[in-house]
């Protein structure tokens, strides 16, 4: 015979609310443990690689994380990241606006690699990086490969460089400048050895053009090919002198610390050189990193942050392109790529409705399995749920009060059904990570500004 169960009674004045049937959907607890969902109660763990690799809960091990500013996006980011530190995987910060990551990565032992004012360190946009290490140990046809993926790159990155000067590369800017890339790169010379180059080297061949480079892309004269190629070569002269001169046109000088929990490449000292100056020093940064991520030989799983995404997208559709091509041609299964943006609409305004723009940028979110959705206002909220094929239960969530509370977002990969998550951070994360520091009145009574 069965025990009897035990009766509870309660007034509804202390149970608000009794679903005896709610079951979760539970995410495997593999990973990095975020916090809770909020539905169920239960713990919420995120292990990208594992639900690709496993559980089939994505196809790509990338995250996008979307949200309007002081939801706590870059929080979420941290706690991933620390919590991944457990399981061996460690961190790049690519590009560190606000110089927020800093205290973190000084608190592991690391130093942040820091550039602007001040400082020495330089990093070449067109850095060969690794690649020339390794290059005598791969066949032909391995050489081929690497090289035309870092020319691809280089040449997406160098038009949304010109973009960000005001020129609209057209294709035949884009064929000079990858003729140039080859050409400067000594890809032509039997694959001996690779030559380094910087932007002053691609703007010098395109500015004084010789008759074998204007013949090959088939000008019929020379005047011909710099009439063409000026505003080209004027966006990248523009580049070198501008607010960013030297900092990424000269051979790079410093080192990715590999073996650094995380390390975290600081922008906080540019930002008085103006909002294009960041975005550029950002697109440069994205493309360094993500060829020395790509590269690197350890065979460990990384994750790379790309946060405040959406200054480099101010840029315009090239910029989009260059993030593209980095996702895309990124062919690590290991690695694990965040990319922080405010709403949709800061992809999808880079170009006309229905250009190609716009279908690059849904191309983009389709490259990230894994959107974390943080309140938003409702029109955006209404484009990220058309975008993401919401169902109107989780467009609600998003939008609802449920959704109000710091660190809580919709966590949604393709292949299952969204979670509400609270993000938990831990006493010492929070003052790791307190972003609103500057806003509060100092120890001594005053207030942030005297
Ligand atoms: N889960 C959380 N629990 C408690 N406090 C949080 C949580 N998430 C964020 N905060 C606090 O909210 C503030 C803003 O967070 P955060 O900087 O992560 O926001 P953000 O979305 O990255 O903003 P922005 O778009 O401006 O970069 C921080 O001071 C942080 O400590
Ligand atoms: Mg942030």
């Amino acid at each position: 015979m069965l025990a009897p169960l035990p009766v509870y009674h309660a007034s509804t004045r202390e149970i608000g609310g009794l679903f005896p049937l709610l079951v979760a959907c539970p995410v495997p607890a593999v990973g990095a443990r975020i916090g809770y969902d909020v539905q169920s109660g239960g713990a919420f763990y995120c292990h990208p690689v594992e639900w690709v690799l496993r559980n089939g809960l994505a196809t790509n091990p990338n995250i996008a994380l979307f949200g309007e500013p002081g939801r706590g996006k870059s929080s979420t980011v941290v706690a991933f990241v620390l919590r991944m530190l457990n399981f061996g995987v460690r961190t790049l910060i690519s590009g560190d606006v606000k110089g927020e990551y800093t205290p973190v990565v000084r608190a592991l032992g690391a130093t942040p690699i820091e550039l602007g004012a001040g400082n020495h360190a330089r990093v070449n946009a067109l850095d060969l990086g690794p690649l020339t290490a390794r290059w005598d140990s791969w066949t032909a046809q391995r050489q081929r490969d690497e090289l035309s993926s870092v020319l691809g790159r280089w040449v997406q990155l160098l038009a949304a460089l010109a973009e960000s000067q005001g020129h609209a590369p057209t294709v035949s800017d884009e064929a000079a400048i990858a003729a140039v890339l080859h050409r400067l790169v000594g890809a032509r010379d039997g694959n001996s050895r690779l030559r380094p180059i910087t932007i002053p080297d691609v703007h010098r061949e395109l500015a004084h053009a010789d008759t074998e480079l204007w013949h090959d892309l088939r000008y019929a004269h020379r005047h011909d090919f710099l009439d063409r190629l000026r505003p080209m070569t004027d966006a990248l002269a523009n580049l070198i002198s501008g607010a960013l001169s030297g900092l990424f046109d000269a051979p790079t000088t410093v080192a990715i610390d590999w073996a650094a929990p995380v390390q975290s490449m600081d922008l906080s000292r540019l930002r008085s050189r103006g909002d294009t100056a960041v975005a550029v020093a950002l697109t440069c940064l994205g493309a360094w990193s993500s060829l020395a991520t790509d590269l690197r030989n350890d065979g460990e799983i990384r994750i790379v942050v790309r946060d405040e995404l959406w200054r480099q997208l101010r840029l315009g559709p090239r910029s989009v392109a260059a993030i593209d091509a980095e996702l895309r041609l990124s062919r690590l299964e290991q690695i694990i790529q965040i990319l922080v943006l405010h709403k949709l609409s800061d992809l999808l305004s880079v170009g006309a409705k229905g250009s190609q723009a716009t279908a690059i940028a849904r191309d983009l979110i389709a490259l990230c399995s894994t959107r974390v959705l943080f309140r938003q206002s409702t029109r955006a909220a209404d484009e990220l749920a058309e975008a993401l094929a919401l169902t109107g239960p989780e467009h609600q969530r998003l939008i609802g009060p449920v959704n109000e509370r710091r660190g809580r977002a919709l966590w949604k990969t393709e292949n299952q059904p969204a979670h509400l998550v609270q993000t938990v951070l831990s006493s010492f994360e929070k003052r790791l990570f307190d972003t609103n520091a500057q806003l509060r009145p100092a120890p001594n009574g005053r207030g942030r500004y005297g």
